[in-house]
């Protein structure tokens, strides 16, 4: 499918397991700037493979062939971290989530984001989602103005640790997320 962004055609479409590599490779360039890390993790093959498993979706945007944004939809929540979202057991089995999404430095500002925002909650309605959350870092301005465009609101912050390589060390660091909801 395609998308004209500002002066731009973009094409995206579903992930299948023959793109994880390439999603990786994506995944990587995202993270070796630093200042795109502290807003992003890091995703292993595995990790993209589960991304599309189990009835959630990765949405990948090409321009000229080449892979420059993906974002992921979770069509449930793992009844482990209904807390995290105050949710009850009953309506995290109508939840989605929306998560791991970046675009390529020289393609931002076009509204990518944005409209990945848009048919992901588009998908979710579809799949008869009745509450869709998002976790983003406080300081993560860009994403915080899209997603409270979309009508999302604040729920709760959460502490948890992540992994980072420090001196060659995978050490666990704290880390701070602000989690929101939008009902649909
Ligand atoms: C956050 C991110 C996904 C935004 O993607 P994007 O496609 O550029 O976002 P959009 O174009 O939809 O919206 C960004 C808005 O900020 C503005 N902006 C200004 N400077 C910008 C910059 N350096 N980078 C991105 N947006 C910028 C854009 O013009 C746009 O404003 P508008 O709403 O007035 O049009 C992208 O910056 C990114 O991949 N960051 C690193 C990873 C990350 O943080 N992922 C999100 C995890 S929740």
């Amino acid at each position: 499918m395609k998308i004209k962004l500002k002066d731009k055609i973009f094409e995206y479409r579903f992930a299948t397991p023959k793109d994880v590599n390439k999603i990786y490779r994506f995944d990587r360039r995202i993270n070796s700037v630093q200042e795109d890390h502290q807003y992003y993790y890091s995703h292993s093959p595995k990790n993209i493979l589960k991304k599309m498993s189990f009835g959630n979706k990765i949405y990948m945007v090409f321009y000229k062939s080449r892979l420059i944004a993906w974002a992921t939809i979770y069509t449930s929540i793992d009844k482990k971290r209904i807390s995290n979202f105050n949710l009850s057991l009953a309506d995290s089995k109508k939840s989605g989530l929306l998560c791991a999404a970046a675009v390529s430095r020289k393609y931002r500002g076009y509204g990518i984001q944005k409209f990945l925002i848009k048919i992901r909650i588009d998908y979710l309605k579809k799949k008869h989602i009745k509450f869709v959350f998002v976790m983003v870092s406080p300081g993560n301005k860009y994403s915080l103005n899209n997603i409270k465009l979309f009508g999302f609101k604040f729920v709760k912050k959460i502490i948890s640790e992540k992994p980072e390589i420090i001196n060659h060390k995978r050490v666990m660091v704290p880390n701070i997320d602000y989690n929101y909801r939008l009902n649909l």
